[in-house]
């Protein structure tokens, strides 16, 4: 008999038909007179219920399926009588495809995401985690949506690369040359490295997508992303996906706009496609989802100067608040700066702009002022920086002054400079990092929970 998905089970009226499901058990309730088991096979946060008139079976065959455990279940659909479903499942027969030992580590409810890691491959069939990523599936989806019905062309950058585009040296060096050779003899030879010459995991598609812009017109890339800096908090990951559009004859203005429109869609995306599994973590994991996401919508991002932002910080500063951080012009805000900024002063997101050059990357436009360049960074209540951006610096000999400044290595930045060299264009884009708008959007607390396999310092596992 062919299977039928438990979502469409659900929302199936075809009362007295005779139905297949299959998929593990959430649940098991006895009584005296029959006993109900609460199937989930992933295509919906809600379970079915299973009703096992016990006279029916084998005893011991039933009492042995516990949480855990697989089920292949044919019986009649009927009505339900229970309160908020709309349909269950009359057994008539089931086959166990696995059972699920008492020492199932998902067994008990309520236990914490850290002990959760510990079992990478078996959270993700909690309520929570499938929660988390189906809507992970969907914001996907909608990242590709958004982008090809605006024109954007999906462009592939590679993920082997010989350059630092963001000049943070945060890089995991990709090599092939044995490291006890070299700790023998003292010296590495990147000619007899696999591709010719030192090489590293990328940190950003964004100088690859300027080639792809400055020909396609607008492209987006959505890849992963590998930074080896040793920041353990609950919004780094050492591997995440960036989305990162990058777009011809822009400014500013058009930027900031692309990016409070793009995350606008996203998130009206997950309130329109992903209905079950926000009630659930509303109710679950927090209460003010649900509204939070919509408040988003309604919502004009405040556009904000750096400058501006820094004379805000220091006024509430003098009037008694305490930051950790002393605030002066020519820092880089803390995530304490962003949140004091987005969750108290404002109470809205912020797109900051015009910060001063010397905390930001090479690559951004420099203001008339020669102090500040045209970044514009998009910060959230609870997650701090979810987008970096900027306008790129299209002049070839301002761009050049700043590369030589920095005494970034020319030699490998010659097919970067072309573009300036070549019809440059004005030109700019930004990179979303695609976990901190799950964070946002399913109101998890740790970056770690809503990727399925979290990469960070001192954790590869599963
Ligand atoms: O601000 P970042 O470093 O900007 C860039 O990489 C630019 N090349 C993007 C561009 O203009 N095309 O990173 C962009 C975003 C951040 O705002 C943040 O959301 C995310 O990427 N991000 C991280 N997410 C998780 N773990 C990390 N270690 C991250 N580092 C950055
Ligand atoms: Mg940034």
């Amino acid at each position: 008999m062919k299977r039928t998905k438990i979502i469409d089970a659900l929302s199936s009226t075809d009362f007295g038909k005779e139905i297949n499901v299959k998929g593990w058990v959430r649940s098991h309730r006895s009584s005296k007179a029959v006993d109900f088991i609460a199937l989930n096979d992933g295509s919906t946060i809600k379970n079915i219920q299973i009703v096992v008139e016990p006279n029916s079976f084998d005893a011991e065959i039933i009492k042995s399926i516990t949480t855990g455990a697989c089920l292949n279940v044919t019986g009649l659909l009927v009505e339900s009588q229970g309160k908020g479903q709309t349909s269950e499942i009359k057994a008539e027969s089931i086959e166990v495809y696995g059972l699920s030992p008492t020492d199932y580590p998902m067994q008990k409810k309520g236990q914490t995401f850290e002990y959760m890691r510990k079992y990478g491959h078996l959270r993700l069939r909690t309520n929570t985690f499938g929660a988390v990523f189906r809507i992970r599936h969907n914001m996907a989806i909608a990242i590709h949506e958004y982008f090809h019905s605006h024109g954007f062309y999906y462009f592939h950058t590679p993920i082997i690369t010989g350059s630092d585009a963001e000049g943070a040296g945060n890089m995991f060096q990709v090599t092939t040359l044995d490291p006890g050779r070299i700790a023998k003899e003292g010296k590495v030879e990147y000619d007899d490295d696999f591709f010719g010459r030192k090489t590293n995991l990328t940190v950003s598609g964004q100088l690859e997508g300027e080639l792809g812009a400055t020909s396609l017109g607008a492209i987006y890339t959505f890849g992963p992303t590998f930074r080896a800096e040793n920041s353990n908090t609950p919004r780094h990951l050492a591997e995440f996906w960036m989305i990162e559009p990058e777009v011809a004859f822009v400014d500013k203005e058009d930027l900031m706009d692309l990016e409070e429109d793009f995350i606008k869609f996203c998130v009206k995306w997950a309130l329109d496609n992903c209905h079950d599994d926000l009630e659930f973590l509303n109710s679950m994991i927090d209460k003010g989802l649900i509204e939070r996401l919509k408040g988003i919508l309604n919502e004009k991002f405040v556009r904000l100067t750096y400058t501006e932002g820094i004379k805000i910080l220091e006024e509430a500063s003098c009037s008694g608040h305490k930051f950790e951080n002393e605030v002066s012009w020519g820092m880089d805000l803390a995530s304490e700066h962003e949140r004091f900024l987005v969750e108290e002063h404002f109470r809205r997101p912020v797109i900051m702009s015009d910060y001063p050059k010397d905390i930001k990357a090479f690559y951004m436009k420099i203001n008339d002022d020669d102090k500040t360049v045209q970044g514009t960074d998009v910060l959230f209540p609870q997650i701090g920086e979810i987008i970096g951006g900027s306008v790129r610096e299209e002049n070839y000999d301002k761009l050049m002054g700043e590369i030589e400044r920095r005494h970034i290595p020319m030699k490998d930045m010659w097919w970067y400079l072309d573009t300036r060299k070549y019809g440059t264009c004005p030109h700019g884009g930004f990179g979303l990092g695609f976990e901190r708008l799950i964070l946002f959007v399913t109101g998890m607390q740790n970056i770690r929970d809503v990727i399925p396999f979290p990469r960070t310092p001192k954790t590869a596992e599963f």
